[in-house]
């Protein structure tokens, strides 16, 4: 008899999932959480896991690549779907919800008859050999493609061109790449040029006689040649003035450089890194960076993919740092709420990943119980996707019928114009008249103590009876 897991949270539809499965000789087990299924049951031992995507705590998408068992998700909106999709290599599948009867069975058929799960134990075998470079996380097929390039990438001497968003991780990747190189005994001498005064940058960098300039009281040694057998990052080289690209240019054509104020050339052997948020190519249009020094930087171009771009690795980079930061405070571990997950892969994160950091320890630090809240996250809800923000019966909604949700009417409503603020205001004031507050919280998706602070927050106070 074939064994498969339910992980649900909500009894409803995990007790009639069952009925269901137990009346086709199915042998079933339940669980109310990820965790809770990874602390009962050997997951590779099961035929198949059923699990929602919205749990409580880590997300059904997490057991994905745990276990070569496959994994079927129930979701109910198109956008998780295609983070879904992105997994698909993995032998998973979608069921939406409302669950259909007989879509469940043909998908279990379908897993039990194509062996999927030796399909997918394979597939998990080749990933494992495509381990993420040092310290950082990322599967999606972007950042799974700059792993491939990083590794490839950090044994030549080639110079590398970073480009990605702010907080994407460009220093972590030049760490990487030195770290993975035959230099990696040597310095990572890292340099923003940004934060140097333009007029002492190339002092910095190259160094200076004794008597040089007023005030070169002494001879000083440049961050290029500390880098000596290693490698220099120069971080943001957008913002390096003319004379020190000229310079640079010198040490990549001929190797060497020469200190300000010196005649004597000194033989260096560097590797360069180079990072930029912009686009270099407009500052050689405008005259402002030097065309050699860009073709010459230009060899191996490495573009990190923004968050909100990265799919279920979003999901998967919160659990993470959350786990970190409840470490580093020395605080409970927490975990996060469905609501506080439905925004985070939703947000458009436009400080990327050290924003999300930053999100995470502020709602760590405002958080008393154990699983934060969204509103703690305190992010600018104008920036949450509303067509992923739909809301979908989760845990908050308590007990829900799994049939119940179809008739919601809240498909009526065409969002995509609409910001979540105006959303709700339309879905509150178009049915308050004839749902009382717990109707019209269930049929939102959230709890009712969250509809009555988006009250508060979007001033859309309750209308007096009579
Ligand atoms: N893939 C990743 N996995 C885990 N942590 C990451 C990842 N990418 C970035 N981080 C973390 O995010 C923060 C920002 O990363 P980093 O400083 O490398 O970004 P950056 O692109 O150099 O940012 P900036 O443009 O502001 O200089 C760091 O704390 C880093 O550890
Ligand atoms: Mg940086």
């Amino acid at each position: 008899m074939h064994h498969i897991l339910i992980i649900e949270y909500d009894n409803v539809i995990r007790d009639s999932l069952r009925r269901l499965l137990e009346r086709n000789n199915y042998k079933v087990s339940e669980a109310r959480s990820v965790d809770d299924a990874t602390s009962h049951f050997d997951l590779d031992a099961l035929d198949i896991i059923i699990c929602n995507l919205r749990l409580p705590g880590k997300p059904g998408t997490h057991l994905i690549r745990m276990t070569p068992t496959p994994v079927l998700v129930m979701t109910k909106y198109a956008s998780q779907r295609s983070v879904i999709d992105s997994l698909k290599v993995c032998a998973v599948d979608y069921l939406s919800l409302p669950l259909d009867h007989t879509q469940i069975l043909g998908s279990i058929e379908r897993v039990l008859s194509e062996n999927l799960k030796e399909k997918k134990r394979a597939c998990l075998n080749l990933r494992e050999s495509e381990k993420p470079v040092a310290g950082m996380t990322g599967k999606c097929p972007a950042m799974a493609e700059m792993f491939r390039r990083i590794r490839k990438i950090a044994q030549t001497n080639s110079p590398v061109l970073i480009r990605g968003e702010s907080g994407t991780g460009k220093e972590l990747v030049a760490r990487a790449l030195h770290e993975g190189s035959t230099r990696k005994d040597g310095n990572l001498i890292s340099v923003n040029c940004a934060a140097i005064a333009q007029n002492l940058i190339e002092s910095e960098l190259f160094g200076h006689e004794k008597d040089a300039f007023p005030g070169a009281t002494s001879t000083r040694t440049g961050l290029v040649e500390m880098a000596n057998n290693g490698t220099l990052f120069l971080d943001e080289i957008g913002e390096l003035p003319l004379d020190a690209q000229a310079r640079l240019v010198r040490v990549l054509e001929e190797q060497e450089i020469r200190k300000v104020g010196s005649v004597q050339p000194l033989m260096v052997d560097i590797r360069l890194i180079a990072a930029n948020q912009g686009d270099l190519n407009q500052l050689v249009n405008e005259g402002r960076f030097r065309e050699d020094l860009f073709y010459r930087i230009n060899v191996m171009p490495l573009q990190i993919p923004p968050l909100r771009e990265r799919g279920v690795d979003i999901i998967e980079l919160a659990d993470q740092k959350l786990r970190l930061c409840c470490e580093r405070l020395g605080v409970r571990q927490k975990i996060l709420s469905a609501d506080a997950i439905q925004v985070i892969t939703t947000y458009a994160w436009p400080g990327n990943v050290r924003e999300l950091e930053n999100a995470i320890e502020r709602a760590v630090i405002m958080t008393e119980g154990d699983e934060i809240p969204m509103e703690m996250l305190g992010l600018d809800v104008e920036l949450v996707k509303i067509d992923s923000m739909t809301p979908e019966p989760g845990p908050q909604s308590g007990a829900e019928n799994e049939h119940s949700s179809a008739s919601s009417g809240i498909d009526d409503i065409a969002p995509e114009n609409l910001s979540l603020k105006d959303y709700f205001q339309h879905f509150v004031l178009e049915h308050q008249d004839n749902l009382n507050e717990t109707e019209l919280a269930k049929k939102l998706g959230i709890s009712r103590k969250c509809l009555w602070e988006r009250r508060q927050r979007f001033n859309i106070p309750r209308k007096k009876k009579g």
